[in-house]
């Protein structure tokens, strides 16, 4: 079978590796794709910009058209940005089976009032807020509970919507500074009660429909936990980023955690997916703190993490590409996963200067043999292929580079091989965190 993936980042890589490895699989086609999947095995790369055929026509419209030219058998959508657009309706609209929740699922992260909204409606445990659309009262509400406090723009906003604000002060600047500067995202803003704890990502696999809603078959499966370190610099320290690696499993997280997620989030929300009537077949992301009271829902995300993905796919002891036809067709509350056991590390490697200004184009050296003596996999991220170079080259096009995944037996193995295979990727600038998934490296509060 032929599946297409939409996406250019690690996350997308990795699910194509991941595909690519299944029997069952003889092609994946990636829209547009990177400088990885451009090499990987049964991968093939299309970039609407390099053709004529597809150059004018906006990313859902070349997604159904690639679709049907290639003949695939489904498609799995990468990041949220078209899933809000519609790009899940537009392909099943077309007939083809699609991994990613249509526009009004994909509203669950598009929008953080709506995402409250949703999880005060069916009781999923999750901080107190109020949405608020003009300054004054968001200001005087502040006033009125004090700091900490969060304070959070409710549209996309690229990493860059949410503040923690320590005094009253920050409070109040971020109110300013949220409501001015990220246009329509920033148009309503929700404060929320400041939790303390840890955080953890859960992906899971999400199979709803009014069909199977019916026939008591719609289902959330989650896979094991995860954490990303968000922080640029060791000892959960520095500037915020798109995440600078990536554990899984965790061994902080206790049983007990993952029943009272299961029970007070989980279950919540596939409860409120149902009474919505949601066409939700894709995956969901909740990302969790988790307090002294258990965990709650700070933020739903529509599509796998990035770079949860590159640790906890590498984990997953099935097809990935059967998972994917079990959610579309609404078999998943049949379909078991297993896990491997041990532990999977992806440190990741960034361009000097991220998140701030940093370079691109710099030649990235990869030595296969420390890479593969280590035992671990390289998944590209924002990184393409050099096309006026004679040989094939990779060159760096954005700030998180790569990430070096490797399983191991034990924690310390596998964060021992991750590392080794590190020390076999140069390229000018190269940065990484030397403490991905020790202890003190998590975000806390
Ligand atoms: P979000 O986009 O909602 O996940 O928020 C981004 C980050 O802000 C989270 O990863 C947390 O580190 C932090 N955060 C969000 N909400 C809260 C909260 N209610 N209490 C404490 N920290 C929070
Ligand atoms: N790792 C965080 C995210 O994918 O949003």
């Amino acid at each position: 079978m032929k599946v297409l993936v939409i996406g250019s980042g690690g996350r997308e890589h990795t699910i194509a590796w991941r595909l690519a490895q299944s029997n069952r699989v003889s092609e994946v086609i990636c829209v547009p794709g990177n400088g990885g999947t451009a090499h990987e095995s049964k991968c093939k790369n299309i970039n609407p910009k390099d053709n004529p055929a597809l150059q004018n026509l906006s990313l859902n419209e070349a997604a159904v058209n690639v679709a049907r030219s290639e003949k695939v058998d489904f498609a799995v959508i990468g990041p949220e940005d078209p899933l809000a657009e519609g790009i899940a309706d537009s392909l099943w609209n077309a007939g083809i089976p699609t991994v990613g929740p249509k526009a009004k699922g994909a509203a669950l992260e598009a929008s953080k009032d709506l995402s409250k909204i949703f999880m005060k409606k069916y009781g999923v445990a999750c901080a107190d807020s109020e949405t608020f659309t003009d300054k004054s009262s968001a200001l005087a509400y502040i006033r009125q509970k004090g700091a900490p406090i969060v304070i959070k723009a409710d549209g996309l906003a690229a990493g860059k919507g949410v503040v923690v604000a320590k005094t009253l002060e920050e409070a109040e600047n971020a109110v300013e500074e949220l409501t001015a500067n990220l246009g329509e995202a920033g148009k309503k803003l929700v404060i929320e009660e400041y939790l303390q704890g840890v955080e953890i990502s859960v992906l899971a696999a999400v199979s709803v429909t009014e069909e199977s809603a019916a026939k008591g078959t719609a289902c959330i499966k989650a896979f094991l936990p995860a954490r990303d370190h968000k922080r640029l610099l060791d000892g959960a320290q520095g500037p915020n980023t798109g995440g600078m690696g990536a554990v899984c499993p965790l061994s902080d997280v206790t049983p007990e955690t993952m029943a009272a997620f299961e029970k007070n989030i989980l279950q919540p929300t596939l409860k409120g997916l149902i009474a919505e009537k949601m066409d939700y077949r894709g995956f969901i992301f909740f990302g969790l703190m988790i307090t002294k009271d258990g965990p709650k829902a700070l933020e739903y995300n529509v599509r796998l993490g990035d770079p949860e993905t590159q640790a906890v796919l590498p984990m997953m002891d099935f097809d990935f590409s059967e998972l994917c036809e079990a959610i579309t067709n609404g078999t998943l509350n049949k379909f078991e996963m297993k896990w491997k056991s041990g532990f999977q590390v992806a440190p990741v490697a960034v361009s000097g200067g991220y998140p701030l200004k940093y370079a691109k184009g710099k030649v990235i050296t990869l030595s296969n043999s420390v890479i593969d003596a280590a035992g671990a996999k390289v998944f590209i991220a924002g990184a393409i292929e050099d096309r006026r170079a004679k040989t094939p080259t990779l060159i760096t096009s954005g700030g998180r580079v790569l990430a070096c995944s490797a399983h191991g037996d034990s924690f310390d193995e596998a964060w021992k091989k991750a590392y080794e295979a590190l020390g076999g990727v140069n390229f000018e600038g190269m940065f990484f965190r030397k403490d991905i998934g020790l202890p003190g490296a998590a975000e806390s509060n």
